[in-house]
């Protein structure tokens, strides 16, 4: 039998046609090994989606428990014990956000199209129906669908569906290492220049986005609460959210925390959010939140918002088959038990600190590496053409799908993001290792890493 599969083999539409695929058999922790024998360390748990490895017969046989029971029924029909529970957990972790119900949706990009909805449907229930437009950030990304599309601020992901994007305003994203008013190359310059002056560059950016739009037509800013693969990791400067926050409260603003990628414990904290004191209007899961064993995503939001839509409408309006399906809560609830019985992030944060102070010791003086930035399980690691001006490689180059292709033949596998320096230019590579990586696996990412950047070539 093969052990690999490209275009036209089989009946899979492949999503790179020119892509030669291995058939992947099984995985176990951090690691997934293919049918031809080959072993990969998965440093980016697909796109950041498997939290707590690979094979977690734990986490399977509760949530078979549940789905041999009911795995289906409509929530326009019932709710579920599963449903219940979930919800009530996340309440409880989110009850310093002020976040207490809990809807679910089967992608980040689905639920991404509800919060937008339910912040727009809010506006009308409280009298306001001119309040529609959206302002997201570039670089970022929010999802593929239409609208969850048109809200990403990634221009060349537009390109072809142009005529189907919908206008939303946009306003930049922090982003240290290209951070307008910092000059320097030197990473820890860099970072102080980021920190003084990053909150009121940012800030002033979206006041006067706002003033020049009105805010009487403004429904919500949606923003990823720690940037993920669009940045490659970098955190908000000093006092960020806290400007963003008090703006967005003046002119009456809904904040929409995405997270989606940096959620569900991946930054340390369970909610991203937590870092910065920030309590969003409506709060975006998913990828962590099923830790891969099958879509689900979720929007929390606040009781006193759904008591003002059951006055004036009688309930959120949108509506999927799927939501609040047993079997998705079910996934869910066991990935948040399993977390909170095995003490996962309490025990993440030893390995977390250790593997983002090595990757910069061992990887920040490689060539083409311009940047290495993160929080608790994510990192990102910007590479460029010319270290001392930050110069990007040319997109025709294919840096960083090359440089993912040239990692996964040596075994390990990171996720690519390109485009983000000038919407064209910029490579990247984003890594999500599973929150239960031990020492030594840190170590062994990082080695792995460290060869995969010497032995490459452009
Ligand atoms: C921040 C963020 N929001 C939304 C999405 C969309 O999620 P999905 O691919 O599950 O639709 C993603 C996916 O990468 C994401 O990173």
């Amino acid at each position: 039998m093969q052990h690999t599969l490209k275009y036209p083999d089989g009946h899979t539409l492949l999503r790179n046609l020119n892509k030669t695929y291995p058939v992947i058999q099984e995985g176990k922790g951090v690691y997934l090994f293919d049918e031809a024998g080959k072993k990969y360390f998965d440093a980016s748990g697909g796109a950041l989606v498997a939290n707590l490895g690979h094979g977690n017969a734990e986490l399977v046989d509760a949530i078979a428990e549940q789905m041999k029971k009911v795995a289906y029924v409509n929530g326009m029909q019932f709710t579920s014990r599963a449903m219940e529970a979930l919800s009530d957990n996340l309440a409880k972790k989110a009850a310093p956000l002020h976040l207490d119900r809990v809807s679910l949706l089967a992608s980040g990009s689905e639920a991404v199209e509800a919060a937008i909805k339910f912040a727009r449907q809010l506006w009308v229930d409280r009298g306001y129906p001119n309040k529609h437009k959206l302002i997201s950030r570039t670089p970022g990304y929010h999802g593929n669908t239409l609208y969850a599309l048109s809200a990403s601020g990634r221009p060349h992901y537009k390109k072809v569906y142009g005529p189907l994007i919908s206008s939303v305003l946009s306003v930049s994203t922090p982003y240290g290492y290209r951070f307008p008013l910092s000059n320097s190359n030197d990473a820890d310059e860099i970072l102080r220049e980021y920190h003084e002056k990053g909150a009121d560059y940012y800030a002033q950016e979206l006041e006067a986005l706002i003033e020049k739009e009105g805010a009487n037509t403004i429904s919500a800013f949606i923003f990823e609460t720690v940037s993920g693969s669009s940045t490659g990791a970098w955190v908000p400067p000093k006092g960020y959210f806290h400007k963003i926050e008090a703006l967005c409260k003046k002119h009456e603003i809904l904040m929409i925390a995405d997270e989606v990628l940096c959620g569900s414990g991946r930054t340390g904290k369970f909610f991203a959010a937590e870092h910065y004191g920030l309590k969003p209007d409506i709060l975006v899961l998913g990828k962590g939140l099923n830790a891969g064993l099958m879509p689900v995503a979720a929007i929390l939001v606040k009781k006193s918002d759904v008591d003002t839509m059951k006055s004036a409408s009688q309930g959120f309006m949108h509506a999927q088959t799927y939501m609040q399906a047993p079997s998705m809560a079910a996934t869910a609830l066991s990935v948040l038990n399993y977390m909170d019985q095995h003490q996962v992030l309490e025990k993440s944060h030893a390995v977390s600190e250790h593997w983002l102070s090595e990757l910069k010791a061992h990887l920040h003086a490689l060539p083409f590496v311009g940047s290495i930035t993160g929080i608790g399980h994510m990192a990102g690691i910007e590479f460029v053409e010319d270290k001392a001006s930050k110069k990007p490689f040319p997109v025709a180059k294919k840096f960083a799908p090359k440089f993912v292709q040239h990692a996964q033949d040596q075994g390990l596998i990171v996720w690519p993001n390109y485009g983000q320096a000038d919407g064209v230019n910029g490579d990247l590579v984003i890594l999500g290792p599973s929150l239960q990586m031990t020492m030594s696996e840190a170590d062994e990412c990082i080695a792995k890493l460290k060869t995969a950047i010497q032995t490459f070539q452009i």
